[in-house]
């Protein structure tokens, strides 16, 4: 829709300049001389700019430049558009010196510094109105003083650049009484200036401040812009009420304060802003109930309020709105009955989210007013059937009814009028189906924790993501995987573990080769892999484990390169240690099963390994001395984009996927290990945790061990190590869990407030040991070697090995669905994304990417 409109004024605009350019005389005088040198001056910052600006050379004359636009009467340059060419190194703002320059548009490029020469001159370049230098993610921009030289500037772009540093930035802004549009999104700014009354620049209609750092109340001087139709204010940490002082603001036609902490109830006055197409509230502190003057908003196109705190019903003055199209009310206190009249005038209503506990009242046969292209209803009682009265939205785009209680489906009707559904989610309910014939054909599936049942289903062409976790399928994977339709798949993320599925693993891999994630864990699957599997060219995580595989683990995997996780725990898998692994490797889980030999020096080359997991196999030998080659798993700070963090900003809705907790660790426990641990172990300083329990292990334990800074769980337990426990143990300021029971230590347990905080079972075992926290004091010439042996002889269930990789897994899964549920979310923000990852704790990326779309979409609608 909005689409289409940009469209015809795109054609418009093609078609006036069209006209014109067969007109109009094409006599045109050639650039003026100290244009085209700063032009040059400019071209000198580039990176690499010969390569970069290629027709920027004197053999052309400069008005034919890419991006140069010149007077054709005078011939002087007055615009300079170099919008997404990949530029990189400095811009040389004595670029502004070209005298008649009025449009300069650097944004969406990869400049890193900023050069303004004339920082302490009295230049001025009053013909300056328009600047954009936004989305240079890397510029950082010390101070805004150049800014005082642009005396007209209309338009200031600078969002999604670092301005951290400039903590005056609303004084420069105050030089420019002309500006009309000022955008500094995400430039990490913290003052806001709170009580400053009065701001200058009110002729300022846009303004777009979201994403910074504000914490303090809305400011005084925003109620001052009288002229002002756009405030974005959102994804700040703005607190306090809404002020009535708003109600002076009549031209207010956007109003984004979303995903801040603003508190207070929503204002029964807010009614009166009639002129009110955009207000977007959710994600606040709000309390009280929604209050049904919101209903006398007869302009409004898109509303989102949300909050924790919001109780009652929605009014169902809301059903009035007859512009809206885009509605999403969010609140786990609201409650209450949706009827027919909640709804009863949208007939404009494209995208409908809710997220509330209210039920439903609407009749089977109620034809709603709306044709949706949208539709999220979550954490609500929609069910217990599916209703009726969705069939009758032919156009969605998105259907997303997770965890509705919904436990029934007419499959006839309801595989048929999901099948060109983009989107479907149903997880999270309680629906029983069998899916044995059925055909699945969205993009994005979600079907994960509910009770289908059956074979797995087949799935067309259009499939990218699918989740069939938790439910009850059953019977072999291989219809699924075999099957000709799967032959052309696009499938990218597959997870079908948790379910009752037995069977051999197929040899049809190669149809597969696109896969980039695939969860089977937690099945009954049996046999051997077949060798194609090592075709999983795209692979980024695999996840086999509690499973009955066996065999040899003989995949060759060293070239999948982007593999970094895999996890094949409790199988039956036999033979020696899998080494063909890409280097990228991180997360090996190889635990309970078969293995026997030696630990291959091989895995001392797989640099990237944080966590190795060889637990409860049967293995021998001795450690190598490789392992602390091992950068990552040793001393070497983490380069990759884990664990990461971020929050992903959709349909008014804000998931948040927190980082899984990856923990460095290395667990060789329950093996028959033998020889002296290596003090190349304890040179592992950044492992967390370390579990080198029930095995053979002999000797002392090196004093090194006090450098293992990071240490937070230390398991040595059941073998037959000796001597005293070294006193540096006690500098281990994370350790939190320890266990040194069962060996031949002697002497005294080394003092050191966190030792003796552990329970006695800790050094359980150990004739020799005594002080605290044992009751057996040092000085004593009797150690009483019975209190001990009370805690009897058989140490199974002192420890718990399980409980290290406690919820490792589901952040895991959660993780990875982040990223991928973001990245397929919309295509055209696959750019940011990618970016986002190479650039870990800054959730601003994906979230400016986000906004920055649906904000031009609300602009063009006003057309
Ligand atoms: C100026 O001349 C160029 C080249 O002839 C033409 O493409 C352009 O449309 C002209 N611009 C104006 C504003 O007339
Ligand atoms: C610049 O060019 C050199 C040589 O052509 C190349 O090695 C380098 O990667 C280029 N740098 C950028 C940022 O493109
Ligand atoms: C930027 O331009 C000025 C001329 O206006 C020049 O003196 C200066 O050297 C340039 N800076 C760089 C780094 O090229
Ligand atoms: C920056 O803001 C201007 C309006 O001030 C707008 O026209 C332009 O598209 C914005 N740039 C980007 C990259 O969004
Ligand atoms: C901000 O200033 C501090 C202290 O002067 C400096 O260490 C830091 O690198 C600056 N940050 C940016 C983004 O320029
Ligand atoms: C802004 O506030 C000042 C001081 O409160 C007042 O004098 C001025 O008239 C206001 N300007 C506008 C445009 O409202
Ligand atoms: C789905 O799309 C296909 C082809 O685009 C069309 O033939 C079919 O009728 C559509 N099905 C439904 C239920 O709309
Ligand atoms: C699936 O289709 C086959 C062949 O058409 C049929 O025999 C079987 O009963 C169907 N199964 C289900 C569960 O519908
Ligand atoms: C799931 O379906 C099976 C058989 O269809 C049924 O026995 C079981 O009770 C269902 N479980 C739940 C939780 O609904
Ligand atoms: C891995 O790639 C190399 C180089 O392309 C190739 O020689 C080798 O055969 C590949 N190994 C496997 C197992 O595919
Ligand atoms: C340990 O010594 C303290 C005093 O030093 C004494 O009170 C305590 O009874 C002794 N405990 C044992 C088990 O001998």
């Amino acid at each position: 829709m909005f689409q289409q409109i940009s469209i015809v004024l795109l054609l418009l605009l093609w078609a006036t300049m069209f006209h014109r350019g067969a007109c109009g005389t094409s006599l045109q005088l050639p650039c003026n001389e100290k244009d085209q040198s700063a032009l040059l001056v400019f071209k000198l910052g580039v990176v690499n700019h010969s390569k970069m600006l290629p027709s920027w050379s004197n053999e052309q004359d400069c008005c034919a430049w890419r991006g140069v636009y010149c007077d054709n009467s005078t011939g002087r340059v007055t615009k300079l558009d170099l919008k997404q060419q990949y530029l990189e190194g400095e811009i040389n703002l004595s670029l502004l010196q070209i005298e008649f320059l009025n449009y300069l548009d650097l944004s969406l490029n990869g400049f890193t510094s900023l050069n303004a020469p004339f920082d302490d001159t009295h230049a001025s370049f009053p013909n300056v109105q328009f600047l954009d230098l936004s989305f240079n993610d890397d510029l950082h921009v010390d101070n805004l003083r150049w800014l005082s030289q642009l005396s007209s500037l209309k338009y200031l772009n600078l969002s999604q650049i670092n301005l951290q540093n400039e903590t005056n930035w609303l004084q420069f802004m105050q030089l420019h009484p002309s500006l009309v549009d000022l955008r500094l999104a995400s430039c990490r700014l913290t003052n806001i200036s709170p009580s400053m009354k009065y701001a200058n620049f009110s002729s300022l209609l846009n303004l777009d401040l979201s994403g910074n750092h504000f914490v303090s109340e809305l400011p005084y001087w925003l109620f001052n812009l009288t002229s002002i139709s756009n405030i974005d204010l959102s994804f700040n940490l703005l607190q306090g009420p809404i002020p009535k002082s708003l109600l002076s603001l009549r031209n207010l036609k956007f109003l984004r304060l979303n995903d801040n902490e603003i508190n207070g109830s929503i204002p029964e006055w807010l009614g009166q802003h009639e002129q009110l197409q955009y207000l977007g509230l959710s994600e606040n502190m709000f309390h009280g109930s929604i209050p049904s003057s919101i209903g006398n908003l007869s302009s409004l196109v898109k509303l989102s309020i949300s909050s924790s705190l919001l109780s009652g019903n929605l009014p169902t003055s809301l059903g009035q709105l007859f512009n809206l199209k885009s509605l999403s009310i969010g609140g786990e206190s609201l409650s209450g009955v949706l009827y027919e009249n909640h709804f009863s005038n949208l007939s404009n209503l494209e995208e409908l989210v809710l997220s509330a506990p209210f039920a439903f009242d609407l009749a089977s046969h109620w034809i709603p007013p709306f044709q949706l292209t949208g539709i999220t209803i979550s954490n609500a009682n929609l069910g217990p059937k599916f209703p009726e009265w969705l069939y009758s939205q032919g156009s969605l785009v998105y259907l997303e009814v997770p965890n509705s209680s919904i436990s029934y489906i007419n499959g006839d009707l309801f595989w048929k009028f999901v099948a060109n559904i983009t989107q479907l989610n149903l997880s999270k309910n309680t629906i029983s189906a069998d899916l044995t014939n059925i055909t699945l054909n969205s993009e994005l599936i979600f079907m994960d924790h509910n009770n289908f049942t059956g074979g797995l289903p087949l799935i067309s062409a259009n499939v990218i993501y699918l989740d069939l976790s938790r439910n009850s399928f059953y019977g072999p994977i291989s219809p699924f995987f075999c099957h000709k339709l799967g032959m052309e798949n696009n499938l990218d993320y597959l997870d079908i573990a948790f379910n009752l599925l037995t069977g051999g693993v197929p040899d049809c891999w190669e149809y597969w080769k696109g896969l980039s994630f695939l969860f089977m864990e937690s099945n009954m699957l049996t046999g051997e892999l077949p060798s194609s599997m090592d075709s999983f060219i795209d692979l980024i995580a695999l996840d086999l484990h509690n499973n009955n595989l066996s065999g040899n683990f003989s995949l060759d995997l060293s070239n999948v390169t982007n593999l970094e996780f895999i996890n094949i725990r409790e199988n039956n898998f036999s033979g020696i240690v899998p080494t063909k692994m890409p280097h990228g490797m991180e997360v090996m889980l190889l635990g309970s099963n078969q293995f026997e030999g030696n630990i291959p020096p091989q895995l001392c080359n797989l640099s990237s390994l944080i966590q190795l997991d060889l637990f409860h196999n049967k293995l021998s030998g001795s450690i190598p001395q490789c392992i602390s080659d091992i950068p990552s798993l040793g001393g070497a700070e983490r380069t990759s984009h884990y664990p990461f963090e971020f929050n992903l900003y959709t349909k008014g809705q804000e998931l948040n996927y927190r980082d899984y907790g990856l923990r460095r660790t290395l667990d060789l426990s329950y093996n028959n290990f033998s020889g002296e641990i290596p003090t190349q172990v304890f040179k592992l300083v950044q492992l967390q945790s370390l579990n080198l329990s029930r095995n053979h292990f002999t000797g002392k334990i090196s004093r090194e061990i006090g450098s293992m800074k990071n240490l937070e769980s230390l398991d040595l337990s059941s073998n037959k190590l000796d001597g005293e426990i070294p006193g540096s143990i006690s500098s281990l300021s994370f350790l939190s869990f320890l266990n040194l029971s069962y060996n031949d230590f002697m002497g005294q347990i080394p003092i050191g407030t966190q030792i003796q905080g552990f329970v006695a079972s800790s050094f359980a075992g150990n004739p020799g040991l005594c002080g605290a926290p044992l009751p057996i004091n040092c000085t004593g010439e009797s150690v009483n070697v019975d209190v001990s042996k009370q805690n009897g002889g058989s140490n199974d269930d002192a420890f718990e090995t399980d409980s290290l990789y406690l919820g490792m897994g589901v952040g895991f899964a959660v993780g990875f669905w982040g990223l991928l549920g973001s990245l397929f979310l919309n295509r055209t923000w696959r750019h940011a994304y990618i970016r986002f990852l190479n650039y870990v704790a800054d959730q601003l990326h994906v979230f400016v990417a986000v906004k920055f779309n649906s904000f031009s979409a609300t602009l063009s609608s006003w057309f």
